[in-house]
Formats: C-alpha cells, sequence, structure tokens
C-alpha cells in the first residue's frame, strides 16, 4: 500500500482517506414536506460537491458510504428509487469521473444488485482503472461485519487447505482480506445528519480514524462543509495510544 506524506494546509495537516457517512437524505425531505425519495435525488448532488472538494483540497482517498447491507430491509419502493437513482448517476457521471482523473472502485456484496447495475459497476471500474488523482470508493450493499465474516471464511479456506496456519492470523493478514485490501485506513471520517453512530460502516477500519459528526443533512452538504471538518480534524492530535 503506498503511503504519501501528509501535506500540512497552514491549518494543520490535511487528511489522506476521507470516509463519509452520507444520512439525513430521508429527514431533508420530510421537513419540506416532499417524498423521501426527492431527499436522495438531491444527495446525488451533494456526492459531486464531496467529489469536487477532495480533489480540490488534493484528499487522495474518498470513500462514501451510499447503500448499507441493512439498508435492503427499507420498503420496496424506496429500494427500487435508490437502484433508479444508482443507475442513473453512474451512467450520467461515468465520462465527467473518468475525465477528472478519478478511479472508482465499489466495496461491498455487488452480487446482492440489480445485473445492470452490477454491470455499471464493471464498466466504471474498468474505464477509470488507470486514474489516479482521487480514488473514490463506493460503499454499496456494504457492511462492516459481514466483510469480515468473509473475510474469515476466505482465511479459514486457506487454512483447510493448507496454504496457511492459524498463526499466522495477525491484524496485517485480516486488514489484506477485507474488501479494502488495497485502501489506508480512513484518517477522517464525517456523518452527517447529527447521528453519532457507524451503523456497521468500516468498523475494522476505523480503529483510529478521527470522527467528525455533523448536524448538515446530506442534501446540504456543500464544500465548506467538507472544508469545515477537515479544518477540525486539522487540530485533533492524534496519540494512537502512545504519548
Ligand atoms: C441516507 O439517508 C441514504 C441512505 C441510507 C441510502 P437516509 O435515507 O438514511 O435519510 P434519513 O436518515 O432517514 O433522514
Ligand atoms: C447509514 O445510514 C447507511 C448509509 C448512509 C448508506 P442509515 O440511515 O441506514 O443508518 P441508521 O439506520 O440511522 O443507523
Ligand atoms: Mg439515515
Amino acid at each position: 500500500m503506498e503511503v504519501l506524506p501528509q501535506r500540512d494546509s497552514g491549518q494543520g495537516p490535511i487528511p489522506e482517506h476521507v470516509a463519509i457517512i452520507m444520512d439525513g437524505n430521508g429527514r431533508w425531505a420530510t421537513k419540506r414536506s416532499l417524498q423521501r425519495l426527492r431527499g436522495h435525488e438531491q444527495g446525488a448532488e451533494a456526492v459531486r460537491e464531496a467529489v469536487r472538494g477532495c480533489g480540490d483540497l488534493g484528499i487522495r482517498y474518498l470513500t462514501l458510504f451510499a447503500f448499507s447491507s441493512e439498508n435492503w430491509s427499507r420498503p420496496i419502493e424506496e429500494i427500487n428509487h435508490l437502484m433508479g437513482l444508482f443507475r442513473f448517476f453512474f451512467r450520467k457521471e461515468i465520462n465527467a469521473l473518468s475525465d477528472a482523473g478519478v478511479k472508482v472502485k465499489f466495496i461491498g456484496d455487488i452480487k446482492r444488485l440489480p445485473d445492470d447495475i452490477q454491470s455499471l459497476v464493471a464498466e466504471i471500474k474498468e474505464r477509470t482503472q488507470h486514474n489516479s488523482k482521487l480514488i473514490l470508493t463506493i460503499a454499496l450493499s456494504y457492511g462492516s461485519q459481514s466483510e469480515i465474516a468473509g473475510a474469515m471464511r476466505i482465511i479459514g479456506e486457506k487454512i483447510k487447505k493448507g496454504e496457511l496456519s492459524a498463526e499466522d492470523i495477525s491484524e496485517e493478514m485480516i486488514t489484506r482480506h477485507l474488501d479494502t485490501a488495497d485502501l489506508p485506513d480512513p484518517d477522517l471520517l464525517i456523518r452527517t445528519s447529527g447521528e453519532k453512530r457507524l451503523s456497521n460502516f468500516l468498523l475494522w477500519q476505523c480503529a483510529y480514524t478521527e470522527f467528525v459528526f455533523l448536524d448538515t443533512l446530506w442534501p446540504d452538504f456543500r464544500k465548506e462543509d467538507l472544508m469545515a471538518a477537515v479544518a477540525e480534524y486539522g487540530n485533533r492530535n492524534r496519540r494512537y495510544g502512545a504519548l
């Protein structure tokens, strides 16, 4: 894994990897007496803003929580609408992302998605694989506990085949078997909407991540919110348990 030195923005270091739990679409709509679906539609604009903002600030990795394993238990109409939005967003943005030098990756149980979205996911990954300005990882049908269980199954199979022994299991080995194997751990995790929980996002990877919780609802998220979170990160003292 490539580790870059952290640059200083004049207001403290810039995080190398920012992860965002994009929450509050439904409440944004309900506050305006609109259907929840309208909130998800507005959220797409905030995604563009976050991607542009990270590019402008020189952040190398952005990871966005778009749909969780648990979100499959929402009403089917909302799931279908979200799938429609992913379809629309991926088709519409593939050229812009590719031209902007963004490499797009996906984590999560992609096989649970409709076939055409799986094809789009494959196409975007292919089209952007040689880019490196910003590594954008989209967590779709993602749950951290399921990701860790999957890694354990693979390690278990390797032990059964004699390729590994139980003594080989280390933190590094587990990290290498996760969906995020080729990403550094997030430096900064932002959650919008005022909720203060991880909701099964990157549990292993956030061992030493700094958390910033914003009251902003995701559809209202703008570059200024990103900058505020990055500035707060810049003032944190990361100690990693040492003195
Ligand atoms: C986040 O917004 C988007 C997804 C989880 C897909 P929500 O839909 O959770 O919005 P709230 O939390 O109900 O306001
Ligand atoms: C987390 O938000 C998942 C995404 C933002 C994609 P949720 O709205 O699903 O989380 P809970 O239910 O409030 O914990
Ligand atoms: Mg929510």
